[in-house]
């Protein structure tokens, strides 16, 4: 297959499920009333629902061993100097290890890839790239979210205006243009665009995945150009929210305009997609036990709960047990032969 094939293979795989998402928006007859009170409904009950029984299913999942995924010094003798981070060895040690990797993305920080250069020469190095769309990703979709808080609430709470003045500092344009719309863009078109051009990424990449980031793409786009170019009745777009989320729906005397409702059915079926996707990962990262367990193995015993009665051997009962051997191999023992064999000895 050469790279044209490949290329418009791969934008199939995306352009299918979104034109199907269109024809169903504009099929004829459209009615507000369906698209702009029952899906959205119904995708928020599946949402919720499907959300909260997949948090309950891993939250229920034994863990019966301490298995952090570590990559620092554990915390041992007093001399030894310890990483509390990388090994977090507390609660707050762990909510730190967390808190660092929830906003900042700290592991994805210190990625590494290898390449193979002219040569062929191997080069291993870090991937700044991916961290950098990732994290600027996130942070501007939770930003945006945050924003349309202002829909669904009257009066507007005051940390929603105050998020809205610092995205649209540089006060450009009518209307104002907020930074996020654009970071946004320049984010997901990077992490949508390297699956397709990266040999290795595309190898490894998945329907799924583009599915994605082209949903997500498209939720942004139609948002951005209902802001600048297509215009939508605001006002009536608030009322319909107000209604949805007070539980009192109801549709506006004045048509929103098609745009909005094309808006909110790519926002329903993120909805609907959501808690049966990779997105889920959203939930899932607090509930990893590679990460959310403190690292206190040579400090604690941790008993396993589905064999509490397992006979407990102790160091010294080892030692006893095998002193001979350890002894023949030159093993540093806590006690002499006659401390440990006092009935042998006499
Ligand atoms: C995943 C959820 C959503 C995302 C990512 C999203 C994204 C966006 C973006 C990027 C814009 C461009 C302008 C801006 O940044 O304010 C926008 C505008 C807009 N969105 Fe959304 N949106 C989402 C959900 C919703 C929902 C549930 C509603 C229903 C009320 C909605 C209604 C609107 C409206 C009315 C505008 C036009 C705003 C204006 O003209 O200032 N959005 N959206």
């Amino acid at each position: 297959m050469d790279g044209k094939q490949t290329f418009f293979s791969t934008w199939k795989r995306v352009l299918i499920p979104l034109a199907i998402l269109v024809i169903i928006a504009v099929i004829p007859g459209f009615n507000a009333a369906m698209f702009g009170i029952v899906i959205p409904y119904v995708a928020g009950l599946v949402f919720l629902i499907g959300f909260i029984s997949r948090i309950m299913g891993w939250a229920k999942s034994p863990v019966p061993f301490r298995i952090p995924a570590t990559c620092g010094q554990q915390k041992t003798l007093p001399w030894i100097k310890n990483d509390h981070l990388d090994n977090p060895h507390t609660f707050w040690g762990v909510v730190g290890r967390m808190f660092l990797e929830v906003f900042f993305f700290r592991t994805l920080f210190r990625n590494t890839q290898a390449g193979l250069k002219d040569g062929p020469k191997l080069v291993y190095g870090g991937n700044k790239l991916l961290w950098a769309a990732g994290l600027a990703f996130h942070w501007s979709f939770l930003i945006i979210l945050i924003r349309h808080v202002r829909f669904f609430t009257e009066p507007v709470p005051g940390f929603v205006n105050f998020v809205q003045g610092f995205d649209s500092l540089f006060q450009i344009g009518v209307p104002v243009l907020c930074l996020t719309d654009i970071v946004i863009v320049a984010a997901l078109s990077y992490l949508f665009i390297r699956r397709v051009i990266f040999a290795q990424v595309r190898f490894i990449s998945l329907p799924a995945d583009y599915f994605a980031l082209g949903l997500l793409l498209a939720i942004v786009l139609t948002g951005i150009v209902m802001k600048y170019w297509i215009k939508v009745d605001n006002v009536g777009a608030k009322e319909l929210a107000l209604g949805l989320i007070t539980l009192s729906p109801g549709l506006p005397k004045d048509p929103i305009g098609f745009m909005f409702y094309f808006h909110l059915f790519l926002v329903c079926t993120l909805l609907l997609y959501f808690p049966f996707s990779k997105l889920m990962h959203m939930g899932g990262i607090f509930l990893s036990p590679t990460r959310n367990m403190a690292n206190n193995n040579r400090m604690r015993r941790h008993v396993n709960p589905w064999n509490p009665e397992v006979k407990l051997h102790t160091y010294e009962e080892y030692e006893e047990e095998f002193h001979d051997v350890m002894s023949a191999a030159g093993m540093p023992l806590e006690k002499t032969y006659a401390e440990a064999k006092p009935s042998e000895t006499e």
